[in-house]
């Protein structure tokens, strides 16, 4: 079966949905999607999004609190582009029907997370993604040029080795006609052509056990990309979110927003005692490497596999006010956050590098934009500050779509694209093929390619993952697709370019920190070699 559009648009998310409601004043726009429309990383986000909104916070300062953060491995341009458009992006999605909470002067009330100097974080309660992906949904559902595809999974991106002809990697003229999509209701196999396609297909985080991410986050977007010889970069920088609710049976692992220690809640130890002074004047507030690496360190040193976040001095009524859904599900599993310190561990949470793109979202392959986490617009160098990752996705759609809307103008659909082969595939009956690998691959990377990195450590997963990679590789060969597989062959090569990239980087920077490079002037590095 064949569908053409004018733009084809990868993941419903924050990224998708904004991109979208811009592209379809241009043309026709069909938004493919692997679940339902809503689940996306952006729906779970809760500290907010990030923006210079009033004085006595200014670009400078945010542009600044950027770059202390990404280590200066940012992109500055980019960097400074970013923050000087966040203003009007935050004006264009309240416009949209995004609410975000206002003080009593009317005014944005604004929330403070590690490594921002300032308060300026707008927010909704703890349920701020939620709330944008409600409002953007709401709209594009309106817009008669836009259509939602709800549970279909692309599977690969069609370009010129689709027509026989040989594509290497490094070519200047590689050019995307669209993707290859399996209807999850149907199973078979779409040729959807477009002019233009935008993925927006967020992030990683299920290349590891734990993350806070949602089962959708499996790197499909940068694993397309790869295998279609695009480019791709600054994968080794995966950020773990300090706080993640410690309650070993549950996946995803759930979030305890940064937002509540900018509020005043207080990393401790196992035993109730303060810790972060030994490793950052900046306290439970440093930037999220630092803290990560600091709790990772503690649980070591203590042999626990948690600590705590203590919330019990903070004000009542101001808790339950901002943190709604913090309370109620600590509450759930026996934990009041008001009398009862907060079990915590690192999960997985972001990807910072991904497919690389320029100042207005254009990969290396024509034809094909990114935006979102998926993309790597060098925004965040070698870590992300807090909240900057939706600030990026509205920054960069609407950028992607400004480029797009002009683009499309010379552009037309290549009509003699073959449809999908699948004569002689099996149906692979063993699911246990796919399951047992996907676990022991997120025990690689969890145990080797982690928080703490070595060479060794780092050798021994790139030699395991290989050994998955051909197995994987050759059950995909012959066999009926089906998205357990996709995703497996996608997280496996996903998890290859962070494992590769992160032995290619000779230095600790930002989130990548290895014991073969201890960095000068680190407490951390300090206390490794007194272990
Ligand atoms: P997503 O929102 O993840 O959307 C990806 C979309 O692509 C989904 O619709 C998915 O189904 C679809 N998709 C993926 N692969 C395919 C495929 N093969 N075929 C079809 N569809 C596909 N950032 C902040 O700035 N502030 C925060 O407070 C914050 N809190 C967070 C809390 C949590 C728990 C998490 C997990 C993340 C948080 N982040 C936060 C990060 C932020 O939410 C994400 O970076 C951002 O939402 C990504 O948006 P996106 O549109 O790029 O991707
Ligand atoms: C959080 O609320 O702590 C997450 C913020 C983010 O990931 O930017």
């Amino acid at each position: 079966m064949r569908e053409k559009t004018d733009f084809l648009i990868i993941g419903s998310g924050i990224a998708g949905l904004s991109f979208a409601l811009k592209a379809a004043e241009y043309g026709k726009v069909i938004i493919i999607t692997k679940s339902d429309a809503q689940e996306s990383s952006t729906s779970y986000a809760q500290g907010g999004i990030a923006a210079v909104m009033y004085t006595p916070d200014t670009y400078e300062k945010h542009i600044r609190d950027t770059i202390i953060a990404g280590d200066e491995l940012n992109n500055q341009e980019i960097v400074k582009i970013t923050i000087t458009e966040s203003t009007e992006r935050i004006k264009e999605l309240v416009n949209w029907g995004a609410n975000f909470d206002r003080n009593d002067s009317g005014l944005f009330d604004l929330g403070k997370e590690g490594g921002h100097s300032e308060y300026r974080v707008l927010h909704h309660k703890d349920q701020t993604g939620f709330e944008i992906e409600r409002a953007l949904l709401e709209k594009v559902n309106k817009h008669p040029n836009i259509s939602i595809l709800e549970h279909h999974f692309a599977i690969e991106l069609i370009t010129q080795h689709h027509l026989g002809e040989i594509v290497k990697r490094g070519q200047q003229d590689i050019q995307c006609f669209g993707a290859y999509v399996l209807d999850k209701r149907t199973n078979m196999i779409k040729t959807m052509l477009a002019k233009v396609t935008l993925l927006a297909t967020g992030g990683a985080g299920n290349v590891y056990s734990n993350t806070t991410n949602p089962p959708i986050a499996t790197g499909d977007g940068i694993a397309m990309v790869f295998r279609a010889k695009g480019v791709i970069e600054n994968l080794e920088f995966i950020q773990f979110h300090p706080t993640s609710l410690y309650n070993p049976r549950e996946k995803p692992s759930f979030l305890i927003t940064e937002a509540l220690r900018g509020f005043g809640a207080i990393l401790k130890t196992i035993d109730g005692e303060e810790f972060m002074h030994k490793y950052d004047a900046r306290l439970s507030l440093a930037p999220r490497d630092i803290v990560a690496r600091a709790i990772d360190t503690e649980m070591k040193l203590s042999g626990s596999d948690h600590v705590y976040l203590d919330c019990r001095h903070l004000d009542k009524d101001g808790l339950l006010k901002h943190f709604p859904t913090i309370f109620a599900k600590c509450l759930s599993i026996g934990i009041d956050i008001t009398r009862d310190m907060i079990p915590v561990v690192p999960s997985a949470h972001y990807t910072c590098g991904g497919i690389k793109v320029n100042e207005w979202s254009q990969t290396n392959i024509q034809r094909l934009y990114a935006c979102g986490e998926c993309a790597s617009t060098g925004l965040h160098g070698a870590n992300r500050l807090a909240s900057n990752s939706l600030l990026e996705a509205v920054v960069f759609s609407h950028r992607a779509a400004l480029h797009a809307s002009e683009s499309i103008k010379d552009l037309d659909h290549c009509e003699d694209i073959p449809n999908w082969n699948a004569e002689g595939m099996v149906l692979n009956e063993e699911m246990i093929l796919i399951t047992q690998t996907r676990k022991e691959l997120q025990e690689i990377m969890s145990h080797y390619v982690g928080i703490v990195r070595s060479n060794l450590r780092l050798k021994r997963a790139l030699d395991r993952l290989k050994l998955l990679h051909m197995e994987t590789e050759d059950l995909y060969k012959r066999s009926i697709l089906s998205l357990e597989l996709c995703e497996l062959r996608n997280l496996l090569n996903t998890a290859f370019l962070i494992t590769n990239m992160a032995s290619e980087r000779k230095e600790s920077r930002g989130l990548h920190y290895s014991l073969d490079y201890p960095r000068a002037n680190s407490n951390i590095d300090e206390r490794r070699f007194d272990d």
